[in-house]
């Protein structure tokens, strides 16, 4: 694997080495690895969570993080991102991260750069770091996929997680079925009730409405969509044992999911940032693993 950029992408092996991977690293801790690889994260949108998690992935593999603000970069002076990337990959960059408002922004740039590049999410497109922790937190749940029954709820349209997870989660044989207003399905069949889908789902995952994705307003006030779109606390009574509640967040509490529930018993909300960590650190390992099995062969070094 040269570089992480969609989920269409992975092979069910390719996503099993990842899952595998931060397991061990859940279980043993992160090491630092015996090269000190150079690797910067580039966001040209908003980040907490995906950005700082692989800041500290990175700082507990040893590698050395090159600061790059896209803000004060030579991107407002109209550089192209491949130019940048050309920039960053002759100054010693291994590895970026990008974060893009552009979607498939990486398709002008594959076979181009030696670089590997990691999609840190590209518009509405896809988010592949962020469902290989969604996956690996399901996981740990219920020990697998197959059979398993996936209600996503919320802006699918806009959503690079709906769609990141749609992929995965279908590949690995689970059921996925999307629930939103009319207007934000996008490309996929979708349902507008709650009932009849959430008593049968193992897992109910929430999305942010993405207003920044909208034109114009919203036909709901944020009380209106969450009393018919939202998990309620009285729709969180219907959901069968043992099924859980996620949510890639930033979350608007009380919009998409009541605010009570976030931290409650069924939510796995902050387990997905902490294994984000773990499955970054993965990601991280795989790609610069390989990137070093290809300079040793170049330069005939033993392996
Ligand atoms: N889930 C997610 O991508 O969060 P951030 O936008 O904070 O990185």
């Amino acid at each position: 694997m040269k570089n992480l950029l969609s989920m269409k992408d992975l092979t069910i092996e390719e996503i099993t080495t990842i899952l595998d991977r931060a397991e061990i690293l859940k279980q043993y801790g992160i090491r630092e690895l015996p090269v000190n690889y150079m690797v910067s994260n580039l966001f040209f949108e908003p980040s907490t969570r995906t950005k700082m998690s692989f800041e500290v992935a990175e700082r507990k593999l040893g590698l050395e993080t090159i600061p790059f603000e896209a803000g004060s970069s030579s991107a407002l002076k109209g550089e192209s991102l491949y130019d940048t990337l050309r920039t960053l990959e002759e100054i010693g960059m291994d590895v970026v991260v990008i974060r893009h408002p552009e979607e498939r922004y990486y398709e002008d740039l594959i076979g181009k750069l030696n670089l590997a590049i990691i999609n840190g999410g590209d518009g509405s497109g896809q988010h592949p770091t962020q469902s290989l922790l969604d996956l690996f937190t399901i996981k740990e749940a219920f020990g697998g996929f197959k059979g398993l029954n996936v209600l996503i709820a919320g802006d699918i349209a806009h959503s690079r997680v709906a769609k990141s997870n749609a992929d995965a989660l279908t590949m690995l044989g689970a059921n996925v079925t999307f629930l939103c207003p009319s207007e934000w399905a996008g490309e996929f069949p979708s349902v507008c009730e709650w009932e009849g889908v959430i008593e049968e789902s193992d897992v109910v995952m929430l999305l942010r409405v993405q207003h920044e994705r909208h034109d114009g307003e919203s036909r709901f006030t944020k009380e209106e969509y969450h009393q018919r779109f939202g998990l309620t606390v009285e729709r969180e009574k219907m959901m069968k044992p043992g099924s859980i509640i996620m949510h890639p967040a930033p979350v608007n509490r009380d919009v998409e999911i009541a605010g009570s529930l976030v931290e409650g018993r069924r939510s796995r909300i902050y387990k997905q940032v902490e294994n984000g960590v773990y499955i970054r650190a993965a990601i991280l390992e795989v790609l610069l693993k390989g990137r070093e099995l290809t300079w040793r062969k170049s330069l005939r070094v033993p392996m």
